[in-house]
C-alpha cells in the first residue's frame, strides 16, 4: 500500500516533539516536510527543536522550512511557563548546529501541494494557525486541493487553557485560525484541548514506562520536565496531558477517535474576554452550514497504544 503523504506544521515545544516522534516513527506515512511557525517558542527555537527531534527520533529525515515568526495581526507571546523557555525543558537537549532547509514555508508547502495529485495530502497543523492562513490568502485554489486539515486547537467541547474559553493555539493567532476555520477546507478537524485530558493524560507509571525505554523515550519524556512540573502544581501528581500526540494520533491513526462530530464553528476575533474562543454551535442555533469537526474525545487504551507502539515502548 502506499504511504499517505502529509506535512506537519509545528511551534515545537516539547508535546509537538513527542508528537512528530511518532509520527517519523509511523511507517504507514510519508512526511514530506516539516514547516515551523512561532508558538511554544520563537520560530529559531520551534525550527532547532524540530531538527533535533528529527535527529533523535532516527527514522528518516523530511526537509524543515522556517515559516512565521510573527502572528498575522499580534505579537507573538510565547509559552515559556509550560515548556520552558528553549521549550524542551531547558535541560540542554537541543542541537543548535542543525541547519533548516532553504525557502520560506508557506512557499514550500504550495508548492507541494502543487506537486502532487490533488488531495493527497494532509496537513496537521500542531501550533498557531498562521502558516495557514498565509498559505490561503497566497493560493486559495492551490489550498483547495489540501485533503485533509489536522489541528491541535480549540477547547473542543471543553474549557480553555489560556483563558477561560481559549485554547493556546487558537488564542495566540485567532485572525490566522479564523481565515483557516471559514476557508472551507473539504475536511477541516479540530482536536479540542478536552481530547487530551482525563484518562488520555499519562500517568505516572506510563510516563515511566516510557521514559526507561530508550533514548527516544527518555528524550520524549524529559522534554516535558517544565510541563509535568506544571502539573503536579495543577492536578496534585505528576502527569503529562499531551495535546499534539492527542491531534496527531487523532490525524495518523484515526480507529482511536471516540468522538468527532462537524459543527458550524467561529472564531471570536473581537479582542474582548473571549478573544480566541472558538464558539461551536452544538444545537445548531445558527442554521449555518457545519464547517468543522470536533474531536473532543480519544479512547484511552487505544491512544495510548499508538503513542507505546510509534515510540517503540512496548
Ligand atoms: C497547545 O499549545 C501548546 O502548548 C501545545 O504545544 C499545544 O499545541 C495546547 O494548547
Ligand atoms: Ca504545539
Amino acid at each position: 500500500m502506499d504511504k499517505r503523504k502529509i506535512i506537519i506544521d509545528t511551534d515545537c515545544g516539547s508535546d509537538d516533539a513527542m508528537a512528530m516522534a511518532m509520527a517519523l516513527n509511523d511507517p504507514d506515512y510519508e512526511i514530506l516536510m516539516f514547516t515551523t511557525v512561532a508558538g511554544n517558542v520563537s520560530r529559531k527555537q520551534a525550527t532547532a527543536n524540530t531538527l533535533t527531534t528529527i535527529k533523535v527520533a532516527g527514522s528518516c529525515c523530511p526537509p524543515v522550512y522556517e515559516g512565521c515568526s510573527e502572528m498575522l495581526l499580534r505579537n507573538w507571546v510565547g509559552a515559556a511557563e509550560t515548556h520552558g523557555n528553549d521549550g524542551m525543558g531547558d535541560i540542554g537537549l537541543v542541537d543548535y548546529a542543525l541547519q533548516p532547509a532553504k525557502g520560506h514555508a508557506v512557499l514550500k508547502m504550495l508548492e507541494a501541494i502543487e506537486q502532487n495529485e490533488p488531495k493527497t495530502i494532509d496537513i496537521i497543523a500542531l501550533g498557531p494557525l498562521t502558516n495557514l492562513a498565509l498559505a490561503i490568502r497566497l493560493a486559495p485554489e492551490t489550498m483547495k486541493n489540501v485533503r485533509r486539515l489536522v489541528v491541535m486547537g480549540t477547547a473542543g467541547l471543553g474549557v480553555g487553557n489560556v483563558s477561560p474559553v481559549a485554547e493556546f493555539n487558537i488564542w495566540q493567532d485567532a485572525e490566522a485560525a479564523k481565515i483557516v476555520t471559514d476557508f472551507g477546507f473539504d475536511e477541516l478537524v479540530y482536536v479540542g484541548w478536552d481530547a487530551c485530558l482525563d484518562e488520555a493524560m499519562l500517568n505516572e507509571q506510563e510516563i515511566e514506562e516510557i521514559r526507561s525505554s530508550g533514548e527516544l523515550g527518555r528524550y520524549c519524556i524529559d522534554s516535558n520536565r517544565v510541563l509535568m512540573e506544571m502539573n503536579r502544581d495543577r492536578f496534585g501528581v505528576p502527569c503529562l496531558d499531551m495535546a499534539d500526540p492527542a491531534a496527531m494520533a487523532a490525524a495518523l491513526y484515526p480507529e482511536c477517535i471516540e468522538a468527532c462530530d462537524k459543527y458550524y464553528c467561529q472564531v471570536d476575533v473581537s479582542g474582548g474576554p473571549s478573544y480566541g474562543g472558538v464558539l461551536v454551535d452544538y444545537y445548531h442555533f445558527s442554521g449555518q452550514k457545519e464547517n468543522a469537526w470536533i474531536c473532543s474525545k480519544l479512547n484511552p487504551q487505544k491512544y495510548k497504544e499508538y503513542i507505546f507502539r510509534t515510540l517503540h515502548v512496548r
